[in-house]
């Protein structure tokens, strides 16, 4: 697990966008597979590769875009829908076409329909090779996609209702908490664990709790994003206040200035 601890947010999104395209450019076949967080965490990411793609470094035209989750009972056309947030804040950024963004399907009549979409769903994820690099962000009661707290750590994609906390977080988006909805569809732990690399952005004293539970704390389902520690590559991207409730830091920051050569 590499931390990389940024003074601002703007840096700590440069190095999780420099983490992401390394993630990338060392995949060798062309059709790449990128995995896309929702919320205000990666928008600086996002932004950052947009820029990576001005400068020529990178190209998303051909890249398939699969999404963490989606609301349950909201329509994929709905503003606040993660397709349509996807579209807005990622798609339209990197230039990856809206045709080759995969979102899981809440709209199903019944809760049948719903998990046997979600089934699909990861067998999509499997067919095209698995997800190269999977963008992350991290839930104040540190949920990871929307898998909140007792979440499996073998979790697949499937239907969740959603924390308070995280109803309560995201009414931000709405026009009140009453609108937020109940539950939706998130690649499970498991499914996400299988991504070959995990590269999680957080800024902001609100989240600097569950970043240290997730980081130094047991590996607990309490803790969805503590399941991070089981995965080989993983890059972690924190501002000051994000990063302010690690007791390890000095390991953190002295390994971030890399291997050094004179051994
Ligand atoms: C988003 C997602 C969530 C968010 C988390 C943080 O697709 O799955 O885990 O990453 O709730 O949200 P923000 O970034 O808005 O604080």
């Amino acid at each position: 697990m590499e931390v990389l601890i940024a003074a601002n947010p703007a840096s700590a999104a440069a190095h999780a966008a420099s983490a992401v395209l390394e993630g990338l450019l060392r995949v060798k076949r062309r059709d790449t597979v990128l995995g896309l967080a929702t919320g205000s965490s990666p928008l600086g990411l996002y932004a950052e590769l947009g820029a990576a793609v001005a400068r020529g470094d990178i190209d998303f035209s051909t890249t398939l875009g699969f999404a963490l989750d989606e609301y349950i009972g909201i329509s994929p056309s709905h503003r606040q829908s993660y397709r349509q947030t996807l579209i807005n804040d990622a798609c339209s950024v990197i230039g990856l076409p809206e045709s080759n963004l995969n979102v899981p399907d809440g709209m199903g009549a019944t809760r049948a329909a719903i998990t046997a979409a979600a089934d699909a769903y990861d067998a999509k994820i499997a067919a095209v090779g698995g997800i190269d690099v999977q963008i992350l962000g991290i839930g104040s009661n540190g949920h990871v996609g929307f898998n909140e707290p007792g979440s499996s750590l073998a979790s697949r994609t499937r239907i969740m209702r959603l924390a308070n906390q995280t109803r309560a977080d995201n009414a931000r988006f709405f026009d009140g908490i009453e609108h937020v909805p109940t539950h939706c569809v998130t690649q499970g732990l498991g499914t996400l664990r299988e991504a070959r690399r995990l590269v999680l952005i957080a800024t902001g004293s609100a989240k600097a709790a569950a970043v240290a539970a997730a980081i130094e704390g047991p590996l607990s389902a309490s803790c969805p994003a503590s399941v991070l520690q089981l995965h080989p590559d993983v890059v972690i991207c924190l501002d000051e206040a994000a990063a302010a409730g690690l007791l390890n830091r000095e390991y953190y920051d002295a390994s971030a200035l890399g291997f050094p050569v004179t051994v």
